[in-house]
């Protein structure tokens, strides 16, 4: 299907020529196992057009290395046919005019009838479409290994409290209760959920999105750092610096209990042959069931030279076909960015997953990420993964201090 699909494409952005440049160069940071295997899929499909793949792979969760990659690339005037991007960082390239337009294709594909409106903010410019959603992720997913929840003979947990006294059991079984990459990125990952359990949704929206100075000085952001401080305590000592997959592989082999993760975190388990309520367990993080606190991963189109843009144009149409998005995303451990996607070929996790972005798009609870780049631009959000890791080290002592810091950090940054 991709592959017809891709044809008419080209064909219709003008037809494609014997000097077009068969190849498609991607800046990603995709490097772990599961992450991997699923950019394979993509690889695949244009090979079948074919199409050769320059991998430009820069390692490190969260993309932070790869942003700088990016930069630089960009900036010497040698941008990729595409890149991985979050959020408002495609805004800033969008708005500086490095990005391509593919309009002519999404709008004979329809995608703007199919993609979530809240996502075509960050996929289109002034009406033009200059990106692609390759899926939805969120971060307020909790992952369990099973048999250590049935050796402590451990429920499913509804609240922060219940988390808690989850990690509590965990702790006296001798099991590393929280498994945690303490880097910067993962901690403001963690601390998203955190907020949006004490607080509820509407008031992780207040503080995050509308940057509502009251809602960012209140008592509900004080109570939300002193639990993450709760949770600090359930952390292995050599937690620092660790990158996330190595943690997800430490609840993989039942070293521990729990990671706090976004769902790429299932694509590790799905690349170790894991089951879903089999091996390990997945629920909403306690206190968020019916929000959806996502980050999509897009691949922005550059503004590359003619001979490029048929492929760029194959790339776009290949990402966004209904069966990629399926075989992508049940291996990537996200949902399709399509809502016209079955979720016939998704374990228990991926069909809750697309189910609740549904609900959470039609309730008003499907929310961009502060620490995955969804809520703020990347100025505002690395302000807040400075408070919220220096605060998880101890480098801020007290939560009254956290939000004092909180405060003008976001404010210096706007
Ligand atoms: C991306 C995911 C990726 C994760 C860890 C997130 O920012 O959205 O696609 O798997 O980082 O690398």
């Amino acid at each position: 299907m991709a592959s017809a699909m891709a044809a008419s494409a080209i064909g219709f952005a003008g037809g494609s020529s014997a000097a077009d440049v068969k190849e498609v160069q991607m800046l990603h940071w995709w490097t772990s196992g599961g992450e991997a295997a699923a950019l394979n899929v993509l690889k695949q499909d244009l090979a079948k057009e074919g199409y050769t793949w320059k991998d430009v792979p820069v390692a490190g969760g969260g993309g932070e290395g790869a942003m700088t990659a990016l930069k630089a690339m960009v900036a010497a005037g040698n941008p990729p046919t595409a890149s991985q991007i979050l959020g408002y960082y495609a805004v800033d390239y969008a708005e500086a005019g490095k990005l391509g337009d593919i309009t002519s294709l999404a709008d004979k594909e329809g995608w703007a009838k199919v993609v979530p409106t809240a996502l075509q903010k960050f996929t289109t410019t002034n009406g033009k479409w200059d990106a692609v959603p390759v899926n939805i992720h969120s971060v307020n997913w909790i992952w369990l290994n099973k048999a250590a929840m049935e050796k402590i003979g451990g429920t499913q947990p509804k609240t922060f409290d219940d988390f808690v006294a989850l990690l509590d059991k965990a702790k006296k079984a001798g099991i590393i209760p929280l498994a945690l990459g303490g880097q910067p990125w993962q901690e403001a990952t963690l601390f998203d959920s955190v907020v949006a359990s004490t607080g509820g949704i509407d008031f992780y929206k207040k503080a995050f999105i509308d940057l509502d100075e009251s809602a960012l000085k209140s008592d509900t952001m004080k109570k939300s750092f002193d639990n993450l401080a709760k949770l600090r305590a359930y952390t292995d000592s050599n937690y620092a610096g660790r990158d996330w997959n190595l943690a997800t592989a430490m609840v993989i082999k039942g070293d521990a209990l729990v990671q706090v993760m976004g769902d790429w975190a299932k694509g590790e388990f799905v690349n170790a042959h894991q089951q879903a309520d089999k091996d390990f367990l997945c629920y909403r993080f306690p206190g968020t069931d019916g929000s959806v606190i996502y980050n999509t991963d897009m691949f922005a189109m550059f503004n590359v030279p003619e001979d490029r843009k048929a492929a760029q144009l194959a790339l776009a149409d290949a990402t966004m076909s209904i069966s990629f998005q399926s075989a992508f995303n049940v291996v990537k451990g996200s949902v399709p960015a399509r809502m016209d996607v079955p979720d016939t070929a998704f374990d228990s996790c991926g069909k809750k997953g697309i189910a609740d972005v549904k609900a959470a798009n039609a309730d008003g609870k499907f929310v961009g990420s502060m620490a995955q780049n969804y809520a703020q631009p990347p100025a505002v959000a690395g302000a807040y993964h400075d408070v919220v890791t220096k605060f998880f080290h101890g480098e801020i002592k007290s939560s009254d201090a956290a939000v004092t810091e909180l405060v003008k950090a976001l404010n210096n940054a706007k």
